[in-house]
């Protein structure tokens, strides 16, 4: 299910979830790396990515100069071939392996880092897949994943999203959009909604998380959230845009969502995530070292 939902989706993905390999996708990539690192990321002789799509964290670190030979593995070929294009537009030269994260076909102890964005809630059995990666380390390597589900902090978020469905009618009115659908456009080809609830098959508390490092014999483990008044308002900006025809969304809204969300991420980044406990954020993220 996971590889042919993700399959599908690969075409749309970059679009989607905005996904940028430009100076933004380089900032975010970096500062969630800086962040879950607590310091400055060092420099990584041979990566590998888990669950990679297209691209999104070892794209943007290869252009910042952080890894020198990286390998991006995924179940889904579709998202691998995604990666491929995105990597040849960027002069980067990148492997690819078709690979299931419980099962990965490298040698032992052959990448310096470990890494993965999102991926870690797709992974049904998941203390299989953390004895892989402490596997494939090399002794002293790093673990790092980020972008990952937070069980309460996806709870608190259903509230501005409930909101947003209810004041939808009024704010379509007031922007002058037409419900979703009228122009025969409510498929856009993406693969359906309703399957993301199949293929995400985990969200996390902060503990278990750092459990599931401790348990494969990883050290220095620390799990950090992300992302709260901007994943609010993220999600209040989104479920209300879904209910309108695409184009009837005016270009002075797209540009009020799109910068009012980085500036409620630097709020949260300045203010909210030192002070607050992982639990409550949208994201977390994790960083382990292998034992030298
Ligand atoms: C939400 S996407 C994230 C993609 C990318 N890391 C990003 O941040 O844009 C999850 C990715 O994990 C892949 N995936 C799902 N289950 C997997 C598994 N068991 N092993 C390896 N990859 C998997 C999917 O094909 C998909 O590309």
């Amino acid at each position: 299910m996971n590889t042919r939902y993700h399959d599908v989706a690969a075409d749309h993905y970059d679009s989607k979830w905005g996904i940028d390999f430009g100076e933004l996708g380089h900032d975010q990539v970096l500062a969630k790396v800086r962040k879950a690192l607590h310091t400055k990321p060092g420099h990584y002789p041979r990566s590998l990515e888990i669950g990679s799509g297209t691209g999104y964290f070892t794209l943007n670190m290869m252009r910042a100069g952080l890894i020198d030979e990286a390998t991006c593995s995924d179940i889904s070929p579709g998202m691998l071939a995604s990666l491929t294009a995105n990597a040849g537009r960027l002069g980067l030269e990148v492997r690819t392996v078709e690979a299931d994260a419980e099962r990965l076909p490298f040698a032992d102890q052959s990448f310096d880092l470990v890494l993965g964005h999102a991926i870690l809630h797709h992974i049904p059995d998941l203390p299989q897949a953390f004895r892989e990666f402490a596997r494939v380390l090399a002794p002293g390597g790093t673990l790092l994943f980020a972008g990952e589900p937070s069980r309460y902090g996806d709870r608190l978020a259903s509230v501005p999203k409930r909101a947003a469905g209810a004041l939808a009618p009024l704010w379509r009115r007031a922007i002058g959009a037409r419900p979703r659908g009228w122009a025969g456009t409510a498929s856009d080809g993406a693969p359906d909604a309703a399957l993301e609830g199949v293929v995400d098959v985990h969200a996390f508390a902060p503990g278990e998380l750092s459990s599931l490092a401790r348990g494969a014999g990883f050290t220095d483990v620390r799990v950090t959230g992300e992302e709260l008044l901007a994943n609010w308002f993220g999600w209040t900006n989104r479920t209300l845009e879904a209910t309108a025809e695409p184009f009837d969304v005016p270009w002075a809204w797209r540009q009020y969502a799109y910068r009012g969300y980085l500036v409620l991420q630097e709020l949260d980044r300045r203010l909210l995530e030192s002070r607050l406990p992982p639990t409550i954020f949208y994201n977390l993220l994790l960083a382990a070292r292998k034992p030298a």
